[in-house]
């Protein structure tokens, strides 16, 4: 049975990249990997939309969250944490674990946070430094308005906002510099399409400035060695070559396609997938501001999720990402991010209505691949 990767990350990595991976190791003091290390540079920065330098490090996103914040507060600092899912609330668990003091913005799942709610919260407390937010809650499928927090945030010198891009960045625009982003993070199991294992960041000049006043204990994760090395074209530690070598040749084709496009591309099957979800009769888990990366759909009447899933993964082949905590067994998740194209989604959304079907649910069968079909059948 053909195997199909629904899950928003990790994602599919196209064949070209794993071939390309598949070749020899080779060693990173070497002008061989400086060279493709300076390639990988300059295309984060196109795809980070920053002249700033965006860091290779070898972790998973949560490494980069976690440096993310050791690299830019101090002990007890006060923090605005946006906690709408359970990427917000690995924001509040990373600052308890460094003694930051978190002030909570808790956002119902499935909604966004109002920027109202910021900027109050910020002239109640004037000594808070940072706002910590995710561009897309992968747990929920919302995005909270980063342009519109960037505003306010903006407009102070003492208050940054870091970012949690991870799903986000390549996928819908977090320009960095253009908005004022401070801190954004993304990760290569999202739309980079590649492995689990590396995770970037990049700081804006005000971000820098936190980090020379920043106390947090840092050593694997401390930025300004990044920097530094990053100058000629290296990293501190041994890099994960082999998944760099694949970043190379992701961010070549990306540089091909275009930014512009690749948002284009997620934009048109984020909205297929919904208006099928719809079509089907069933509702989105997003109130607001569904998700560009992937559609949180819940699941109809007293059918658990979980059936839904373990169904389309049975007779299918397909892996779909169920809903965590509070959502489990309500949801599923579809991811349209990365290496997935317009015959998978037209797949997934058939095969969703086979598995519906059989397990009682009363709908016009056909009516969500008509949809998907109409949206992405045609150039
Ligand atoms: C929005 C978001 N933040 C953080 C993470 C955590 O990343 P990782 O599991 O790669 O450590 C993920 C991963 O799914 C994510 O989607």
């Amino acid at each position: 049975m053909k195997k199909y990767l629904f899950t928003p990350g990790p994602v599919p990595v196209p064949e070209d990249i794993l071939l390309e991976m598949a070749r020899p190791i080779i060693h990173h003091r070497t002008v061989e990997f400086e060279n493709i290390f300076a390639e990988v540079r300059e295309g984060l920065k196109y795809i980070f939309q920053t002249k700033e330098e965006v860091f290779v490090l070898a972790s998973s996103g949560t490494g980069a969250m976690e440096g993310a914040v050791t690299n830019t507060l101090s002990r007890g600092d006060p923090a605005l944490v946006v906690n709408g899912g359970k990427f917000g609330e690995r924001w509040v668990k990373i600052c308890q674990a460094y003694g930051i003091e978190v002030h909570e913005i808790k956002v119902e799942w499935g909604e966004a946070v109002d920027p109202s709610e910021i900027k109050g919260a910020l002239s109640k407390n004037p000594s808070i430094r940072a706002v910590l937010i995710q561009a897309s809650e992968t747990s929920t499928g919302v995005m909270h308005p980063t342009k519109e927090i960037a505003e306010i945030t903006k407009e102070r010198d003492d208050v940054i906002l870091i970012v949690d891009g991870i799903s986000a960045v390549g996928v819908f625009p977090q320009p960095l510099d253009a908005w004022g982003i401070d801190v954004l993070i993304g990760g290569s199991q999202k739309a980079f399409m590649l492995p689990p294992g590396l995770a970037f960041a990049a700081l804006s000049k005000k971000a820098w400035k936190f980090n020379e006043r920043s106390n947090l204990p840092k050593f694997y994760f401390d930025f300004k060695r990044y920097l530094k090395d990053a100058k000629s074209n290296t990293t501190p530690w041994t890099p994960a070559i082999t998944l760099v070598i694949g970043l190379a040749s992701v961010l070549r084709n990306f540089k091909n396609e275009g930014l512009e496009k690749m948002f284009q591309r997620h934009a048109r099957l984020a909205q297929a997938t919904r208006e099928a979800i719809k079509a089907i009769g069933l509702e989105l888990y997003a109130k607001h501001s569904p998700s560009t990366a992937l559609t949180a759909a819940i699941s109809p009447g007293d059918i658990n999720a979980g059936k839904i899933i373990s169904g389309l993964r049975d007779r299918f082949g397909m892996t779909l990402a169920g809903g965590q905590d509070q959502a489990k067994g309500k949801i599923f998740r579809i991811s349209h991010m990365g290496f997935i194209d317009r015959a998978d989604i037209i797949a997934v959304i058939s095969a969703l209505e086979c598995i519906l079907r059989d397990l009682g649910y009363k709908f016009d069968f056909g009516a969500g691949s008509r949809r998907a079909s109409d949206i992405l059948g045609v150039e």
